[in-house]
């Protein structure tokens, strides 16, 4: 894994947001796989601000959604799709139509986890996969389990999940929902490149685990061992027990 650490969470707003900009300017089609979360704000904000900057044409590249809470649609503040929409698709002047996002109130959700890997596939499989990572180790919302599914899939939420996602829902973990719809940890394996980004001390023993640890599926992000071309992009306290 390429490892990347800055002084401050600044920094690593700034340099990620050159090299997602820098593939973008290079690959207009890019399709781009993109977290929600604290971690992304600051780099989807410099991206936004590098490519108001410049003449970069942006019609063409297209964004999928990593993960949704289960029972929340589209419009909902805690939603992961709007969060997409609002923080990336919006400020960086992408195509809405080329904004993708998994429905949590579909009425089926097996066959919705089915659809959104399909149109992956149509838009030719995701060229860079951003990532950030929960502090049980999970990306997306694959949770540490006995073993992973590698497709697109729903997903039942562990309790310190719950409680990590409780300020967008007022607080309470009881409002979070107990299930969630993720791309699989193939879906992102599958990604050209993966960029994961983790900044702060409480994501410190998880990156420790995840670059020196075992590829287990106890801890889901340790799998990017095995992706040719995963990059680490780390603040100081984030990087502080490698
Ligand atoms: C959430 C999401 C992940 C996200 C992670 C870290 O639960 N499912 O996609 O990367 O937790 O979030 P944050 O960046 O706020 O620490």
């Amino acid at each position: 894994m390429d490892i990347r650490i800055f002084a401050t969470p600044e920094q690593l707003a700034r340099a990620a947001a050159q090299r997602v900009f820098q593939t973008l300017r290079a690959q207009p089609d890019i399709v781009i796989g993109a977290p929600a979360g604290r971690t992304p704000v600051g780099v989807y904000a410099e991206l936004a601000r590098l490519v108001g900057g410049e003449k970069v044409d942006r019609s063409r590249a297209t964004v999928f959604a990593l993960d949704e809470f289960v029972g929340v649609d589209g419009d909902h503040p805690a939603s992961f799709g709007r969060f997409i929409r609002e923080h990336l698709a919006g400020p960086v002047g992408l195509a809405a139509d080329r904004c993708h996002a998994l429905n949590g109130m579909a009425d089926d959700l097996e066959i919705e986890c089915q659809r959104y890997e399909e149109s992956i596939a149509r838009a030719g499989g995701i060229d860079l996969q951003m990532l950030g990572i929960g502090t049980n180790g999970h990306v997306g919302f694959n949770e540490p389990a006995e073993g992973l599914i590698a497709h697109t899939h729903r997903v039942t939420l562990l309790d310190d999940t719950r409680k990590a996602n409780a300020s967008s829902f007022g607080g309470d973990t009881a409002n979070v929902p107990r299930e969630a719809l993720t791309m699989g940890i193939g879906t992102i394996l599958q990604a050209q490149s993966v960029i994961l980004f983790a900044t702060g001390e409480s994501k410190a023993a998880n990156i420790e685990r995840m670059v020196h640890g075992p590829i287990t599926s106890r801890l889901p992000a340790s799998f990017l061992q095995a992706h040719r071309s995963a990059e680490l992009y780390l603040d100081e306290a984030a990087a502080s027990r490698l």
